[in-house]
């Protein structure tokens, strides 16, 4: 299938974006941008931007509108976004998003996946990624094939720095008061333009979520 749209998934830190994120781009064919990814990518390097990002990242705040914005304005500049995208972990702050509506840039849906405090700390102790490629499991909830190994590539899974319990209470605070009200933002514009909002229990099975998901966009 394939979709031409420009979608954001929204939602705290571990309610599951990554892990629906790369089903959509694969099922619908849309390019997955994930500011996160981008971010450990470039710390991977040691590039400048990477530089500046790893001890706010590590410390579960968040890298600066500026840098994000023009990470993102390079990114969706790309041949493969002309047809649409998909944002996770971004927009993360009003002024984020504002930056979006003074580029001209149209979001035309938004996926909000709504998961509680207490069972997001749950889900991040037992999270694994593979580096190269953003894929995400959870040894419990979502394992690989083989345990501590990535399903396409057969390479290592570590666990995120700033998946510690003291740090993931850190950023759900950051959460919640600067990327919650993100929520009523596109609530309210949904009343004045052809946005669609779709808001799902993040606290199904990734499964269940995943059908939800596809309901909604195949519509
Ligand atoms: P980022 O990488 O975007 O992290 P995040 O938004 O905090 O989200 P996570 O990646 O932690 O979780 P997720 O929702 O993707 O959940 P996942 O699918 O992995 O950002 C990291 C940092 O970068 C930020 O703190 C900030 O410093 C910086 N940054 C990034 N973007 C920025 C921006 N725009 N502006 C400023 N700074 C920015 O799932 C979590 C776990 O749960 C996994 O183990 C998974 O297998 C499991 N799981 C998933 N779904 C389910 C389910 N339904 N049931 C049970 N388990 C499940």
């Amino acid at each position: 299938m394939f979709i031409e749209m420009n979608l954001i998934i929204l939602g705290p830190p571990g309610a599951g974006k990554g892990t629906q994120a790369t089903f959509i781009a694969t099922e619908f064919n849309i390019p997955h941008i994930s500011t996160g990814d981008m971010l450990r990518e470039a710390i991977k390097k040691g590039t400048n931007l990477g530089q500046k990002a790893k001890e706010v990242m590590d410390a579960g705040n968040l890298v600066s509108d500026d840098l994000i914005i023009e990470l993102v304005k390079e990114r969706i500049s790309e041949s493969d976004c002309s047809q649409g995208f998909l944002f996770d972990g971004f927009p993360r702050t009003i002024p984020q998003a504002e930056a979006l509506e003074k580029n001209n840039i149209q979001i035309d849906g938004v996926i909000e996946l709504k998961v509680p405090d207490d069972e997001i700390l749950k889900r991040m102790s037992g999270r694994r990624i593979h580096l190269n490629s953003g894929r995400t499991y959870h040894v419990d909830f979502n394992p690989p094939l083989i345990e501590g190994l990535d399903d396409e590539t057969g390479e290592e899974l570590i666990i995120r720095k700033d998946d510690e319990p003291e740090t993931v209470k850190d950023r759900l605070k950051v959460y919640w008061k600067q990327t919650q009200p993100l929520i009523e933002y596109y609530l309210g514009n949904k009343e004045n333009s052809n946005l669609d909002y779709f808001s799902v229990e993040g606290t199904l099975s990734v499964e269940e979520i995943k059908n939800n998901i596809k309901e909604f966009l195949s519509k």
